[in-house]
């Protein structure tokens, strides 16, 4: 079964075709950073305008690229929440289009969900149930994989993603958008015990998280550093800070995955190609002895192919969608 997939959630056009979940004939990305650099985030206006413009070349490009015609297409699988409201809708109705001018079914797929399928691409051997930590810019979850279309969220945070904070702080350092890959490349062979910061507990709730304590206090590390025209040690500065995120994620998903005892973890969205924390939880599995299922850094950012591999799985259990399918900028994973 040929799925073409389209992704549009935020500041990446993606189009992909994938063969019966698992083969990733081609993967297109239309990236938008440059764009939004200049303002030092995503402009949700200036995403939806460039979306519109890439998303019907990048879909002829993925057709062409995995060396079929549209006739050869089974199934149209769009991003249909959580995103951009803007940036999704457009995503949305590029598919229901295509669904309708080529009479295919039209299948929608969560933006985590997909993240989460990004590991059966690169682990043609993965099968549910395992406990996936799916952390993002706009994500944070521990989440329960208990079958290809069930899932339960089992803790995530209470404010900001760890990717958000990520992407706050290096912009307030100046290091570039988004900020993730920058900090995590400054925090190589810093020493991660120089800065103190916090890490928080939500009372009651083992499982969740909260990183806006963690932000606000780098902030204030940065600026109180500046008023007193002190000079940041940055790889320091980033080291201390990843080991701070990473020590507030990974012995939580231990703990989830304790609970639950299938013996499997993996890790899921951008922040999974952070490199302390896949460190961090290759010892952590190790120790506990559970197989750890890492996504390949092409498939932890935005990308239609993850779309591809879960639309898959949502066809076959029967989720696909009318031409009144809306596009949501909230949605639970939990949902179908
Ligand atoms: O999955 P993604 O591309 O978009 C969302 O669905 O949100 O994730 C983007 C996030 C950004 O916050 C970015 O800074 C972060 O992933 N990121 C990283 C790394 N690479 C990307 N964070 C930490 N370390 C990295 N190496």
């Amino acid at each position: 079964m040929n799925i073409l997939a389209i992704e549009s959630s935020c500041d990446e056009t993606a189009a992909a075709v994938v063969r019966d979940g698992r083969t990733v004939l081609s993967n297109c990305i239309a990236s938008q950073i440059e764009m939004h650099t200049i303002y030092g985030g995503v402009v949700p206006e200036i995403a939806s305008r460039k979306h519109v413009e890439a998303v019907t070349g990048l879909a002829e490009q993925a057709v062409a690229q995995a060396g079929l015609t549209k006739s050869d297409l089974d199934a149209v699988a769009v991003t249909y929440a959580p995103g951009l409201i803007g940036a999704v809708l457009v995503g949305v109705n590029f598919a229901k289009g295509a669904a309708l001018a080529l009479d295919l079914p039209l299948i929608p797929v969560h933006h985590v969900r997909g993240h989460i399928a990004a590991n059966y691409i690169t682990h043609p051997d993965l099968e549910p149930p395992f406990v996936c930590l799916c952390v993002s810019g706009g994500t944070t979850l521990i989440v329960d994989v208990k079958s290809y279309t069930e899932m339960e969220v089992l803790g995530g945070t209470r404010d900001d993603a760890a990717g958000e904070c990520f992407d706050k702080v290096a912009r307030v350092l100046g290091i570039g958008y988004p900020g993730g890959g920058p900090m995590d490349r400054l925090a190589r062979g810093g020493d991660d015990t120089r800065y103190e910061l916090p890490r928080a507990h939500v009372a009651g709730h083992d499982l969740d998280m909260s990183f806006s304590g963690l932000k606000t206090a780098s902030l204030n590390l940065i600026h109180n550093a500046q008023q007193k025209g002190e000079e940041l040690d940055l790889p320091d500065f980033a080291a201390s800070f990843g080991r701070a995120v990473s020590e507030s994620l990974v012995p939580r998903v231990m703990a989830a995955a304790r609970q639950r005892g299938y013996g499997r973890v993996a890790v899921a969205g951008g922040v999974a190609a952070n490199s302390r924390i896949r460190a961090d939880l290759t010892a952590a599995c190790q120790e506990s002895g559970d197989r750890l299922f890492l996504p390949e850094l092409k498939y932890c950012g935005d990308n239609a192919a993850m779309i591809g591999c879960q639309g898959y799985y949502e066809w076959k259990a029967g989720h696909t969608a009318g031409l009144e399918l809306n596009a949501y900028a909230t949605r639970g994973i939990s949902l179908g």
